[in-house]
């Protein structure tokens, strides 16, 4: 059922700006707000004067000493005087959350056209900074010191991983031929398969085709960060912003075909680690079943996925909660190819946050320019062969803001 069956109207993504992802030294929050938006409503075909609401998702969490930048993106235009414009949370689903935020406007019909906006910039706060802010998502750790960041918590989701479903428990598959070294390995070549991809993108942060012997051994060059996490294991420290216009309907005069929305799903988890499995992202799970089941499509029917691997582990138990393979056994989808361009769902074809790079409150809305690139044509080099309908899984915290969206050409 679509949504126009469902609430009588259609979502459409009508125009989608993207920045550069990295260290950009040149650009503040406001230039990189104002240049996708920019962007975005140029490509829309509309004019500033038409948009009806503004949502920005940024986490910030002390990494820019600006704590209220929702009017940041009036900047743009002097006809988005007296716009209605909001900042929404949820540590690195906030990208997300405005994406949704957005979406209701239009269905609830307060809005004709919504600005959806993901910025965030974070290489200008010291590594100590970005890591006390980052923890700011944890339950336990908010405030506390620690060495390893956030890359300790997800470092601690891999243990409890590789002690349930590693060596001889049957169906984990971790110790397949060609995968001896058992997690670490099959981490290794989806870090691996993420850089192979990002090479293809331009607004990626990270061109270097590591390969797998590189990202399976620790070295100088790919030290520990967290037992079992190597560099390569994970997402980089990122500047960037993204934003997408949402529509009723298209506007002459559009860059491109429009891209509807065929679902959306958003779950909350307990924030205490002891309320969850850490291997499982249980809320991650009810996301993707709420999203598609609204879509009313199965994991079959998806042509592509561009999924939150913050950290490689994430990815891995991603394939898990997606349903493309049962609890235990995510290995089995690097091993049989499913998840690489050319297998029968490439997933992260992007690079994903690991090479593209993880501004954290533009991630959600990244990945959902890309998969709209994608459902256009418009992919350039990371373009896939009749690329019809996809999905967006974004994730805030260790499995505790889940949203995914399902998103299909018009
Ligand atoms: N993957 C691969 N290579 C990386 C990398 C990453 N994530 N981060 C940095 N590098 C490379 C740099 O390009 C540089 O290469 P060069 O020496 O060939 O020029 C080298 O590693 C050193 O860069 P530097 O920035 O000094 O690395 P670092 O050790 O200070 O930081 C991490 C690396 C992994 C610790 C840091 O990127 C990090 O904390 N990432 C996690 C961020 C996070 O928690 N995000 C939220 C997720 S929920």
């Amino acid at each position: 059922m679509s949504l126009k069956e469902q609430f009588g109207k259609d979502v459409l993504l009508t125009g989608w700006g993207h920045s550069k992802f990295g260290k950009l030294t040149d650009e503040t929050l406001e230039s990189l707000i104002v240049q996708v938006s920019a962007e975005a409503i140029r490509n829309s075909g509309f004019e500033p004067r038409d948009i009806d609401e503004i949502y920005l998702g940024q986490f910030n969490s002390g990494m820019q000493p600006l704590g209220f930048t929702s009017s940041l993106a009036l900047q743009l235009s002097e006809d988005l005087a007296n716009v209605p414009a909001t900042r929404t949370e949820n540590a690195c689903a906030s990208g997300s959350a405005a994406f949704q935020q957005g979406v209701k406007s239009v269905l609830a019909g307060t809005a004709r056209n919504v600005l959806v906006i993901g910025a965030e910039k974070m290489t200008n706060a010291g590594a100590d900074v970005v890591g006390a802010a980052l923890l700011g998502a944890s339950y336990e750790m908010a405030g506390k010191a620690s060495t390893t960041g956030f890359t300790g918590l997800f470092a601690e989701v891999a243990k409890h991983y590789e002690k349930r479903y590693g060596a001889g428990i049957h169906g984990s598959g971790l110790e397949r031929p060609g995968f001896a070294g058992g997690l670490g390995d099959i981490l290794g070549s989806i870090a691996a398969k993420n850089h192979r991809n990002g090479m293809d993108n331009p607004y990626a942060q990270m061109h270097r085709d590591f390969g797998e012997e590189f990202c399976r051994t620790v070295s100088e060059k790919n030290p520990m960060v967290a037992e079992p996490l190597r560099r390569t294991d994970c997402s980089p420290v990122s500047d960037g912003a993204a934003a997408v216009v949402l529509s009723r309907g298209p506007a002459s005069g559009a860059a491109t075909e429009p891209v509807r929305l065929a679902g959306f799903g958003h779950a909350n988890d307990f924030f205490p680690a002891e309320l969850r499995d850490p291997t499982e992202f249980a809320a991650t799970r009810v996301s993707w079943r709420r999203a598609l089941g609204m879509a009313g499509v199965g994991i079959d029917g998806l042509d592509f996925a561009e999924v939150h691997d913050c950290f490689t582990i994430a990815e891995l138990i991603m394939y898990e909660a997606m349903g493309l393979t049962p609890r235990g056994e995510g290995s089995r989808a690097v091993q049989e190819g499913w998840v690489y361009k050319d297998g029968k769902l490439p997933i992260n074809v992007s690079g994903g946050l690991k090479a593209k790079g993880h501004p954290v409150g533009a991630t959600g809305v990244s990945q959902h320019v890309i998969a709209a690139m994608q459902l256009t044509g418009t992919a350039g080099a990371m373009q896939l062969p009749n690329a019809r309908r996809g999905a967006v899984q974004n994730m805030g915290g260790v499995g505790i803001a889940n949203y995914v969206s399902v998103l299909e050409s018009v």
